[in-house]
């Protein structure tokens, strides 16, 4: 009997079998009732007595090692279909959400874009030239107060506290017409469950030629039904910003009281951001004809407006930054 040509072929056709049910067959064919190795047994009496004992020997040797064999690649073979059978249920991992302030500047973003304008991202840290200067605010002027900007080196630089400084670096790098969307991050030295030294805000500039306060109007409308839903009115009212000319606040009907007046809203009205038309001294500032072109601009905050929505509970701005996660993947 030769264990060594036995085992030999065992081990090569254990090399070809890639599944259990190969694996199976080769396991019948040696350990089976009728298997190679129960066929040697039947051979016994064939052998002369005396060489009996010895054959004995050898074929519980070779049935030893043949399940030896098989045993160990079965194990192998468990082990790879642990790998590659994803039929196994598992849990589902999380996939986790975007931030509610993504969330809200990709709606910005769409809405916005659908009627032209062009996603910017202008800088958070600026000179005093682009958000202020530029904007018609002299140095003396009390207005540079109204954002309690943090200003660095001195004043060298401030981090930006309104979107606005956009306006001057796009105008300057472009000619109109022009229709631009900057979106940053903006800080200003407040704290309160209304303001967060850090949040976002988004500036709209149009400048073109024979732009009107209609334009404007039909714009933001467009905005807050897109944003809010179609159910919301929008308005404007006289206000005063040094760098557009005349200049509005922004208000949206409150969806609370639904625009008859409450707790929430002042008679109805909610505010929401800034607007005007672009004053001559800032298209002068970038170097545009003001007697050719004129334009007009709005900037909102991101956060405070997607708090405003029906649907959304943030009761405190500072929730959006904070690393809770309970509170951020409800959004
Ligand atoms: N930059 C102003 C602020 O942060 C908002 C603003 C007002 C932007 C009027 C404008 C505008 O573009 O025309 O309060």
């Amino acid at each position: 009997m030769e264990v060594e040509s036995i085992l030999q072929k065992l081990n090569q056709e254990l090399l070809q079998a890639s599944n259990p049910k190969q694996l199976e067959v080769i396991k019948l064919n040696y350990l089976g009732r009728s298997g190679i190795i129960n066929d040697l047994a039947q051979k016994i009496k064939e052998i002369k007595p005396e060489q009996r004992s010895e054959f004995g020997k050898q074929l519980n040797l070779i049935k030893q090692e043949v399940t030896k064999i098989l045993e160990s690649h079965k194990i192998k073979d468990s082990e790879n279909k642990l790998e590659i059978d994803n039929s196994i249920p598992d849990k589902m991992p999380s996939t986790g959400s975007l931030h509610p302030t993504t969330h809200a500047i990709f709606q910005i973003q769409d809405i916005l874009s659908q009627i032209g304008f062009v996603r910017k991202r202008y800088r958070e840290i600026d000179d005093d030239w682009h958000p202020f200067k530029a904007l018609n605010m002299p140095d003396n002027h009390p207005a540079r107060d109204e954002w309690e900007t943090f200003f660095c080196e001195n004043g060298k630089w401030v981090l930006t506290p309104h979107t606005s400084n956009g306006q001057i670096w796009e105008m300057e790098n472009k000619k109109p017409p022009i229709k631009m969307l900057n979106i940053t991050k903006t800080y200003r030295r407040q704290i309160s469950p209304k303001h967060s030294p850090m949040f976002h805000q988004f500036e709209g500039l149009y400048v073109d030629k024979n732009v009107s306060i209609a334009h404007l109007k039909g714009t933001l409308d467009y905005f807050i039904k897109g944003f809010f839903g179609s159910n919301r009115e929008t308005r404007i009212r006289p206000y005063h910003f040094k760098f557009t000319e005349p200049s509005f606040e922004v208000d949206i009907t409150c969806d609370v009281c639904k625009g008859k007046g409450c707790k929430v809203c002042k008679a109805g009205w909610l505010e929401i951001g800034g607007a005007g038309m672009v004053h001559p001294n800032v298209l002068k500032n970038v170097g545009i004809n003001s007697k050719v072109y004129n334009g007009f601009a709005f900037g909102f905050g991101v956060e405070r407006p997607y708090m405003m929505k029906g649907d959304i509970n943030i009761p405190d701005i500072r929730m959006f930054y904070t690393t809770k996660l309970d509170v951020l993947k409800n959004f």
